[in-house]
């Protein structure tokens, strides 16, 4: 079974009425043929649903995603935001477990399991994002913390809901340093994820995506994608200008 490719933009916390705008003019204007993701700031992702539905790029091609959601339904929870929200505004994908949100906000692996599992319930396609620090590779731990981390996700979520979603394996290392992780590092990673999975449900091990994250560019996205597991990517930087997203999407094609 071939796996489409998924390109995912992570534009983190960074964006303007105005500079998304011109974004998406560009963005739309260059039609990419690969399915893409756009993950927005919240208070961005009405603007983005609405210019890419006047763009008629909305659709199975092209989707819109947020950075997080809570792990709670609705209440009393003071400056959160829920899934059903997400849903309500025309979201349709949600990164989970970041791994600036497990560094810098305490997300543990039963928080983004918890996150993965209330996306999935309620129709929401999660990337779950997951992989080492650069002393837990020196320490040749990577397979041992990406193995935890996922089977944290596999204990609350069945195999066959998380191939709605997709996997983001994005070595810390890598992710904002310009270090990327060379496509046979990244490989080993994702074969060994991908084996994980098939032990879990192989029939969705084979249909679910894995994408890599860290630092990846125009420059080095067509070596990494031509790996047998990885399918597609999660782009920080280079996201946020859209003639390199582009070039990146037409990378995966
Ligand atoms: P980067 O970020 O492409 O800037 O390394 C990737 C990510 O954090 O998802």
């Amino acid at each position: 079974m071939t796996r489409r490719r998924l390109v995912a933009a992570n534009w983190k916390m960074n964006g303007t009425r105005a500079a998304n705008a011109a974004w998406l003019a560009e963005f739309a204007g260059a039609r990419p043929s690969c399915e893409t993701v756009v993950c927005a700031p919240f208070v961005y992702l009405p603007q983005l649903i609405d210019r890419l539905a006047s763009s008629g790029l909305a659709g199975s091609a092209t989707a819109v995603g947020a950075q997080n959601l809570s792990e709670r339904s609705p209440g009393a929870f003071t400056g959160e935001v829920a899934g059903e929200m997400l849903v309500d505004l025309g979201c349709r994908w949600v990164i989970v477990g970041h791994s600036e949100r497990r560094a810098l906000y305490g997300e543990t692996n039963e928080i983004v399991a918890a996150k993965a599992a209330r996306a999935l319930a309620l129709g929401l396609r999660p990337i779950v994002c997951i992989g080492e620090t650069l002393a837990e590779r020196d320490g040749k731990r990577t397979m041992a913390v990406v193995s935890a981390q996922l089977a944290a996700v596999l204990k609350t979520c069945r195999a066959a809901d998380l191939a709605r979603g997709a996997v983001a394996y994005e070595p810390v290392w890598a992710i904002g340093t310009g270090r990327t992780a060379t496509p046979e590092q990244a490989q080993e990673v994702h074969a060994t994820i991908r084996a994980q999975l098939v032990a879990a449900d192989s029939e969705a091990a084979t249909a679910t995506r894995i994408v890599y994250g860290g630092s990846v560019k125009p420059a080095n996205a067509a070596e990494l994608f031509a790996q047998p597991d990885i399918d597609g990517g999660l782009i920080g930087g280079a996201s946020l200008i859209a003639r390199d997203f582009v070039a990146i999407c037409a990378a995966a094609t």
